[in-house]
């Protein structure tokens, strides 16, 4: 099984940036543990802080993976391109955030990819990605 992890603008800086909502530890570090966790799975990771580039990654990734992992970070409450890009694909894509956006501020309630996901997962810090993951065994 192929799973795509996609993470979108400035999920790069997890392990600095706010670490009281988002964790001190980097994705590289549990993207390795995920992979030892699920050496069945063959995992890849990309992120992008440009929403162009994480459409492009989607439609390349259409057919060519079995389901892909989507944190669109703020792009998630912004962009109609990547809701549209999620509705064009035919390979599942499951939501994810590591924060709980539903307790936050009412921006980021909204949501342009939950309703063509194949579900949504949130607030599990990056054990979300695990959950997900999950979902597609
Ligand atoms: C996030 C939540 C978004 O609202 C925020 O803009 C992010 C991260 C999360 O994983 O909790 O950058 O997607």
């Amino acid at each position: 099984m192929k799973i795509l992890i996609i993470n979108g603008p400035n999920l790069n800086l997890l392990g600095s940036r706010e670490p009281g909502t988002y964790g001190s530890e980097t994705f590289d570090s549990y993207f390795q543990k995920l992979k030892e966790n699920f050496p069945e799975v063959e995992l890849t990771y990309f992120q992008s802080n440009i929403e162009g580039e994480l459409i492009n990654k989607l439609q390349a990734a259409d057919k060519e993976v079995d389901g892909i992992i989507l944190n669109a970070a703020a792009y998630t409450h912004t962009s109609i391109g990547i809701g549209d890009a999620v509705k064009a694909i035919t390979t599942p894509v499951v939501e994810v955030h590591i924060s709980n956006t539903s307790a936050r501020e009412e921006f980021r309630h909204r949501s342009f990819i939950a309703p063509n996901a194949k579900g949504v997962i949130l607030g599990f810090g990056l054990q979300s990605y695990k959950l997900a993951l999950y979902s597609f065994l």
